[in-house]
């Protein structure tokens, strides 16, 4: 609800906040740039995705940029849209890393149910792919800081789901951020002698995520964990890698049994082989025989020694302006 007890920093601010609350109480599902949501006053559209669309705005009252990711259905405080926003929001804002999206805070107004969070200025790496792949240096920098953050959200009890290039930024100086925990969980009903067993199905059988991303076990309707987040890392560092998916298909039925039967088809470059060996791994059809840990991914990758992240990133953007 729009809570009109709010206090106003300024004039601008109560005179777009009355604005705001005729307008959402006019035509709730419209908002776009010069609309206010709670206290933030929406710029530009940066981005969409499955659930929602994203705003950067500003937050008026601690007068910095921040990114709004304002949820597709208007929702209600006891709604399911409400309750996976908030379950999202309660998730993401339990770590604190650098390669890890901040979150700031959770809200509802006038039946748009938003996240606030660290504004990140930077590309998607889905927006990086190039069909030659990405340098070897830029693939295993990413691989490993992604891996770090996602070792340290495990730590945490929380798996992320949806590992893909769509839902990581890097910023200008190529450090990769983590984004979208929409489809997350917390790991603490696992027992630790299961912690690494995916054998029971999730509550309602159905096989959650981004298709190209879902380990073979997931897309059974098995029980999501550590094991499928590290399958999604070997799909995205190959992807990164060659620019392509290790397993394609035409349609959603071919694309599953690829993954579900068929090893990953071979790479089109040369890969360096720590990187190769990593992705074979994380890739294993068994989940016991992929890294039980991400960070063991991020201690494999180090074996490569390498020019530092800037360096690399340097590197890579510079030959883009000169092509
Ligand atoms: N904090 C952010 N800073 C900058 N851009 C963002 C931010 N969060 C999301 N985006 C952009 O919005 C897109 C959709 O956000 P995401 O959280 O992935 O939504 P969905 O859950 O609907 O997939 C992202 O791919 C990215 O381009
Ligand atoms: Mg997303």
């Amino acid at each position: 609800m729009i809570q009109l007890n709010e206090l106003p920093i300024n004039k601008e601010y109560v005179k777009r906040k009355s604005t705001s609350f005729n307008f959402f109480h006019r035509r709730q599902q419209k908002v776009g740039p010069g609309a206010l949501v709670g206290r933030y006053s929406l710029e530009d559209e940066i981005g969409r995705g499955g659930t929602g669309v994203v705003y950067r705005a500003r937050d008026l009252r601690l007068e910095r940029l921040v990114a709004l990711k304002i949820n597709y259905q208007e929702v209600g405080a006891r709604s399911p849209g409400w309750g996976r926003l908030l379950r999202e929001a309660r998730l993401a804002s339990a770590l604190s890393h650098p390669s890890i999206c901040t979150i700031y805070d959770v809200g509802e107004d006038g039946g748009l149910a938003y996240i606030a969070m660290e504004y990140i200025a930077g590309i998607r790496l889905s927006g990086l792919l190039v069909p030659a792949g990405l340098p070897n240096g830029l693939v295993n920098h990413f691989g490993r800081l992604i891996s770090n953050a996602i070792a340290y959200a495990h730590e945490h009890g929380i798996i992320h789901g949806d590992i893909k290039p769509a839902n990581a930024i890097a910023t200008g100086s190529g450090q990769p951020k983590i984004l979208d925990f929409g489809l997350a969980k917390h790991l603490s009903s696992i027992h630790a002698d299961t912690a690494f067993s995916p054998s029971s199905s999730t509550d309602s059988g159905c096989a959650i995520g981004t298709f190209p991303y879902m380990a073979p076990e997931v897309l059974r309707g098995k029980r999501r964990g550590i094991w499928s987040d590290i399958w999604s890392l070997g799909v995205l560092l190959y992807e990164l890698a060659t620019g392509k998916l290790p397993f394609r298909g035409s349609t959603a039925f071919e694309l599953a049994t690829m993954i579900m039967i068929s090893d990953p088809i071979p790479a089109s470059r040369e890969m360096p082989p720590v990187l190769r060996e990593v992705i074979c791994r994380c890739l294993r059809k068994e989940p016991h025989l992929r890294y039980h840990r991400a960070q063991e991914i991020a201690e494999e990758l180090s074996r490569d020694s390498l020019p530092s992240l800037t360096a690399c990133w340097r590197e890579y953007t510079s030959s883009l302006g000169s092509c």
